[in-house]
């Protein structure tokens, strides 16, 4: 890497390139320094022991031990008990909370003394189904204390979409909420965890569900299984000793969308993923001791497990957490959380920001936003406009903005222009982090070789080794862990996306290449939606794809082929996939046809799918390989009809 020769990489600060070339030279050594930023009841004698060949192996700080409550609470009961660890506003009038360390501490400890008593021990599965309340983090730190593998779940799943991770994960506790709410709206979390449950029956290993009073709305309690949250831990004294763990002990597993139907359950390690949080908020986001950190994710989401707990917590920061949505019940709400708390990094999703970008400079303009320092987003790609405008508007020209490409996979950020290191450049994701080892590979028929794109270029994102965050397995599957990220470009981790990079190294995120959508953020796998509507005995066939979509991002279109020719509710259709899925995965439009374009091999042409409802029919590529190249121009008119 030669700054003289690069004029980017010269406005790159020399601490960081020091850490790439150290990272790079030996990664053993930078991986085993990096792990000293954690306490260890026993400390690890070597980094890595991955191998992304044969039956795969991801392992890290192998024979380490640690818990990460411990690291990310009790240590700093002897530095700063009194320090502000979280600071939780509701979004009702006053309704405000700060904790220090010593009384999250306390809290932590108090529902860890119930889980116990209630039978969880080390390795078991604790479902959480919260909204943005103090009591979903208490209960992720609970669960680690005791070596429990926590299991956070969307509360925007529907009931299905509940049983289903609950009969794979097979929890034995639930807790969740009597009412969240969500602006105007009240959603009912109790009893669709009800309905859940009962759709899961003697699949569910449920034994209890605690129930925290987040509005005081009284719901259906049922005796021997249902228990008030708040009167358990009542019961309970406020330390409980820490469960020591192997490193590579599961901390919590994940489910996100893949290519195919079920969703996957992605096991992240105890002490690799607790470094790599503490690694990356500290490198990303230029993080500072007094800083108030308010990362916007839900914490159902992998973000609010790495940036709104794990990360800022490790490394004895303050949290900032907002029950409400951005606009509710005026614009403008979020930027006066940022004013009123002090917030000094504000980490959101593009979604957001288009969404702000829509409503009159002047809602933003009005507020002060002083506090702020770093800006960060996530989750989808953002284009140039959005990272100006929020680079403008929100940070006053004056805060570096970092964009940050990553995944639920990967643990923590990956490539990105860390504050104060790299500079920023609209549009592109960055620069890989120090460890991080990007490829681009050209992709190549089946069998065939698959060039690495040397320079400036674009192709398949791969990582060719392992770094601390890296998921460990899918739970309990540990081949299908392997098909899916280890096949497409043998001997590396593929992530699914494409990405194009520059000649001084900066990479753009090009979007995925296999069957992902990705609106708002959320990731819907395309399989999980044809199945939910197979489900409704009067389809015969449909195709989900994504099109471009202004405020989400992308937005999901649905193919769907009748019974009956030309017979079909397509309200039905919305209907069952909000129901099997959730309601944020219900299909924008939904199109009526008599076939789907297929190869002669029987494979539905999606590419062509997404062009048709994206309107876009000048440029519909090679036909010839369909099997019947006319159903091309019926399935234009059918869709043009229905617009
Ligand atoms: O396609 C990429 C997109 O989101 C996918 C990962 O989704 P998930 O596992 O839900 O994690 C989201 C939050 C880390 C990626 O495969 N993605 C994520 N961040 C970016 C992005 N696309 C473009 N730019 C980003 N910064």
């Amino acid at each position: 890497m030669d700054k003289a020769a690069n004029p980017v990489l010269g406005s790159v600060s020399d601490q960081y390139l020091l850490n790439v070339l150290e990272a790079q030279r030996d990664p053993e050594a930078f991986w085993l320094a990096q792990a000293r930023r954690l306490v260890w009841h026993s400390e690890p004698s070597h980094a890595s022991r991955s191998d992304f060949t044969g039956d795969v192996r991801i392992s890290w700080y192998e024979d380490g031990r640690l818990n990460v409550a411990e690291n990310c609470l009790d240590r700093y009961l002897l530095t700063q008990p009194d320090k502000a660890a979280v600071i939780w506003e509701g979004q009702e009038d006053g309704h405000r909370t700060v904790l220090t360390y010593r009384e999250l501490h306390a809290r932590v400890c108090r529902l860890a003394n119930t889980l116990r008593r209630l039978g969880v021990s080390k390795g078991d599965r604790v479902a959480i189904h919260l909204p943005m309340v103090v009591e979903g983090v208490v209960a992720m730190l609970a669960c680690a204390r005791i070596g429990a593998i926590h299991v956070v779940l969307f509360g925007g799943f529907s009931a299905e979409g509940l049983a289903e991770r609950l009969r794979d994960s097979q929890a034995v506790v639930v807790i969740t909420a009597d009412v969240a709410r969500r602006g105007a709206k009240l959603i009912p979390s109790k009893t669709t965890m009800d309905e859940a449950l009962a759709a899961c029956g003697a699949e569910s290993a449920v034994r209890n569900v605690l129930v925290v009073a987040v509005t005081g709305a009284t719901v259906p309690m049922q005796a021997g299984r249902d228990l008030s949250y708040e009167a358990e831990v009542a019961l309970e004294m406020p330390d409980s000793p820490v469960e020591v763990m192997a490193a590579c002990d599961p901390l919590f597993l994940l489910y996100t969308s893949g290519s195919t139907g079920r969703p996957k359950g992605v096991v992240h390690s105890t002490g690799g993923y607790l470094v790599w949080a503490s690694f990356t908020h500290e490198t990303v986001f230029n993080s500072q001791p007094d800083d108030i950190f308010w990362c916007t994710a839900d914490t159902s989401w992998i973000t609010g497990h790495t940036y709104v707990v794990y990360g800022p917590l490790v490394n004895g920061g303050t949290i900032m957490i907002y029950e409400g949505l951005p606009s509710w019940p005026a614009p403008g709400r979020w930027w006066d959380v940022i004013d009123r708390n002090g917030v000094t990094v504000f980490y959101t999703s593009p979604t957001v920001i288009r969404a702000a970008m829509r409503e009159d400079d002047s809602v933003v303009e009005s507020r002060s936003l002083a506090s702020l320092r770093v800006l960060g987003t996530v989750g989808e790609p953002i284009s140039p406009e959005a990272w100006q405008w929020f680079h403008d508007k929100v940070g006053r020209n004056c805060c570096p903005v970092a964009d940050t490409w990553w995944q639920t996979e990967t643990g923590g950020v990956m490539i990105t222009a860390s504050a104060g290191k790299v500079p920023g450049r609209p549009g592109a994701a960055g620069l890989p982090l120090p460890g991080v080892q990007v490829e681009l590979l050209t992709p190549a028929g089946a069998g065939q070789e698959q060039p690495v794109v040397e320079g400036a270029g674009e192709g398949l994102l791969c990582l060719s080794a392992s770094w601390p965050g890296q998921a460990m397995t899918l739970w309990q599957d540990h081949e299908r862990f392997r098909q899916t990220y280890f096949t497409t470009c043998p001997g590396r981790y593929f992530s699914g996306d494409g990405a194009r990079r520059e000649a001084d190294g900066y990479i753009w995120i090009t979007g995925r290449v296999d069957d992902v959508v990705n609106v708002s953020g959320h990731r819907i796998g395309t399989a999980e939606i044809e199945d939910a509507i197979a489900t409704d005995h009067e389809v015969v066939e449909s195709a989900a794809v994504g099109i471009p979509h202004d405020l989400k991002g992308q937005g999901l279109v649905v193919y769907v082929v009748p019974r009956e020719e030309g017979v079909l509710d397509t309200a039905r259709v919305r209907k069952v996939v909000a129901d099997s899925v959730g309601r944020y995965a219900a299909p924008e439009k939904v199109y009526v046809v008599r076939d789907l374009p297929k190869t002669r091999s029987g494979k539905i042409v999606r590419r062509l799918l997404r062009k048709i409802a994206a309107g876009e029919l000048e440029n519909l590529g090679d036909l010839s390989t369909l099997s019947d190249p006319e159903c091309v121009q019926a399935l234009i008119s059918q869709v043009a009809e229905q617009q």
